[in-house]
């Protein structure tokens, strides 16, 4: 019998439990009262006198050790519990991360940067909230020149000589006050309009301006410029120029580059000429020049200027402006995949 005892001993020593119900079961097993511990104490009287006291004590530590079991075993659970409470399952699979996507707009002007960083071209930047001076005086653009009409200008009340800016040609007034040539610049950024909003118009939208000015500088070498920009940009090398009016540059040019009637979309996009208008572009007028401390009779140079959203929506059929101010989620998520 007090090897069965032993037995026992050893066997609720070595028990493990991973639920309260299997802990449960063992304390009926050992201690219940139809359990292993009233049966020996049950046979306590007919133990002989001599071996009496062994056996009490043997039985006496399966009690202690069924006991303790018990209560390790209770605490070991209830604490997992616990644990499970404050964090939940700490062995399930985590959270799906949720990656965002890069602006459509971003995109393409990041694009924009990269081509003209390759030709020599840094990036420089001004302020949205500009002054008179810069975004139209120095441009060549007096008071009350007709052409203002030409940007239709948030000013603000209180001031009229401070005012959201109409275009990134404020920036290049800026740099050309603050650098002598060699200039290679580009300048993006957001302008404001005072339009009504469509689904083709914003009163507010994004831009890319160029500026070059060195000695010599010529057309043909704009011409280049700007043909090797829609060859990276577009993989379409073949542009035409279209005289145009701009009061910053003379002479002035639109600039179309031939998209092809191949797809049904070509023929929408182009109106079914092939050609489509892309930015403006000029030699830089030597009043601009002289208003930004370079001499024009050393230097000359080309400007261009380009509507980030427009080829935004171009490269990727966006059908209205606005969607690219409202930040719903559906329509952004859609571009996780490009750069
Ligand atoms: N600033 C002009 C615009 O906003 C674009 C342009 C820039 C035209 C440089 C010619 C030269 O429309």
């Amino acid at each position: 019998m007090i090897d069965k005892i032993k037995e026992l001993i050893a066997e609720a020593d070595a028990f493990k439990a991973q639920s309260k119900e299997e802990v449960e079961a063992f304390r009926i097993k050992y201690l219940g009262s139809k359990g292993h511990l009233r049966a020996f104490y049950g046979e306590l009287k007919n133990v002989a006198n001599d071996q009496k006291r062994e056996f009490g004590q043997i039985i006496n530590e399966l009690k202690t050790t069924a006991e303790a079991k018990v209560n390790t075993l209770k605490e070991a659970l209830e604490s997992e519990e616990e644990d499970k409470g404050i964090y939940g399952d700490l062995s399930r699979p985590s959270e799906p991360i949720a990656l965002g996507a890069r602006h459509p707009i971003s995109i393409v002007k990041n694009e924009i940067i990269d081509i003209f960083s390759r030709i020599g071209f840094n990036v420089s930047e001004g302020p949205e909230i500009e002054d008179d001076w810069h975004n139209f005086t120095a441009l060549n653009l007096p008071e009350y020149h007709p052409a203002r009409d030409m940007q239709d200008t948030f000013f603000i009340q209180t001031d009229p000589d401070i005012l959201l800016r109409t275009h990134t040609s404020s920036v290049q007034v800026r740099y050309m006050e603050n650098n002598q040539p060699p200039i290679r610049t580009i300048s993006p950024g957001r302008v404001y309009r005072n339009e009504a909003i469509s689904a083709r118009a914003h009163c507010f939208f994004h831009q890319v301006e160029g500026l070059y000015i060195d000695k010599d500088v010529s057309f043909a070498d704009l011409k280049q410029t700007l043909q090797y920009f829609t060859t990276e940009m577009f993989g379409k090398s073949k542009i035409r120029l279209r005289p145009s009016y701009f009061p910053f540059t003379e002479p002035s040019a639109e600039v179309d580059v031939y998209w092809g009637l191949e797809t049904e979309t070509d023929y929408k996009i182009t109106k079914g000429t092939g050609w489509l208008e892309i930015m403006g572009c000029g030699m830089v007028d030597p009043n601009v020049l002289e208003n930004c401390g370079i001499d024009s009779k050393v230097y000359s140079g080309f400007a261009f200027g380009m509507g980030i959203d427009r080829i935004a929506m171009l490269l990727n059929q966006i059908s209205d402006i606005r969607l690219l101010s409202e930040n719903d989620v559906r329509f952004l998520e859609q571009f996780k995949s490009s750069l």
